[in-house]
């Protein structure tokens, strides 16, 4: 099992966040552009799904449902999971200000509470590294593959060497760092991919084929370096 109730998990709460109580109220955030390139566009990435009214979608760590919207706009079924009471509670009144029919469930990367083969597509959007260490990795992957229905698709992103929070952090030993950059994360183990050919083979355990990419953002302040795996369940 993963972290379990841990301070880790505990730390993702509103008022972590701070975006959840702003003035004006509730205001939407916008999917990730690597997820539109990668899955809804045919022309980037060799295993993107064919998206239709009868997929069935979930999206782990779905948060403020921004990365779930673009699939909720085609008709398809879509379901969110969060970590904790107090997440699931800004998912819900995400749900309930956009008018969105979005099934929501607590749930982990290492436990998710569906059956088997439940799902088409899974989003796992910059939540695996949560995890604490590569063992973890390994069974998030598996835990993933397990709901997935055959043919459907894990679509991973995780974060690179020259992210602001993981190039700052302590690299305590394979797949696992401690951050450093100040904020609620600070002191936190995270398990990241070590790099991208790592990634591809670990998802290539349990996926075949997987696909792989990367986003890197250069800005003067902080940058952004996303690995991307798109794996099939064979
Ligand atoms: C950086 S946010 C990403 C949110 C969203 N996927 C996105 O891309 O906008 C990380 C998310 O992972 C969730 N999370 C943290 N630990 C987790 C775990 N062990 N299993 C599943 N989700 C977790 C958090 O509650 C949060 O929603």
């Amino acid at each position: 099992m993963g972290d379990g109730m841990s301070e880790k998990s505990a730390s993702w709460q509103a008022d972590n966040l701070g975006q959840s109580t702003k003035p004006q109220g509730f205001i939407r955030h916008h999917p990730s552009e690597l997820m539109l390139r990668s899955v809804l566009s045919g022309r980037y990435c060799s295993t993107s799904p064919e998206i239709t009214p009868q997929t069935r979608v979930l999206d782990i760590g779905c948060m403020y449902l921004n990365n779930l919207i673009p699939f909720h706009d085609r008709g398809c079924a879509c379901t969110g999971v969060e970590i904790n009471a107090d997440m699931l509670a800004i998912s819900r009144s995400a749900a309930e200000a956009q008018g969105l029919a979005i099934a929501l469930h607590e749930g982990r990367n290492q436990a998710l509470p569906f059956e088997a083969n439940s799902f088409d597509l899974l989003l796992a959007i910059n939540v695996i590294h949560y995890e604490d260490d590569g063992h973890g990795l390994k069974a998030a992957l598996r835990e993933y593959h397990r709901v997935l229905a055959p043919a459907g698709r894990a679509f991973i992103v995780s974060a690179g060497p020259e992210h602001y929070l993981r190039a700052s952090a302590e690299r305590l030993g394979p797949n696992q760092f401690r951050i450093a950059y100040s904020d609620f994360r600070r002191g936190q183990v995270m398990a990241y991919f070590d790099d991208l050919q790592q990634m591809k083979m670990m998802m290539g355990e349990v996926f075949d084929p997987v696909s792989t990419g990367r986003l890197m953002e250069t800005h003067d302040q902080a940058s952004v370096d996303f690995f991307y795996g798109m794996g099939v369940k064979g």
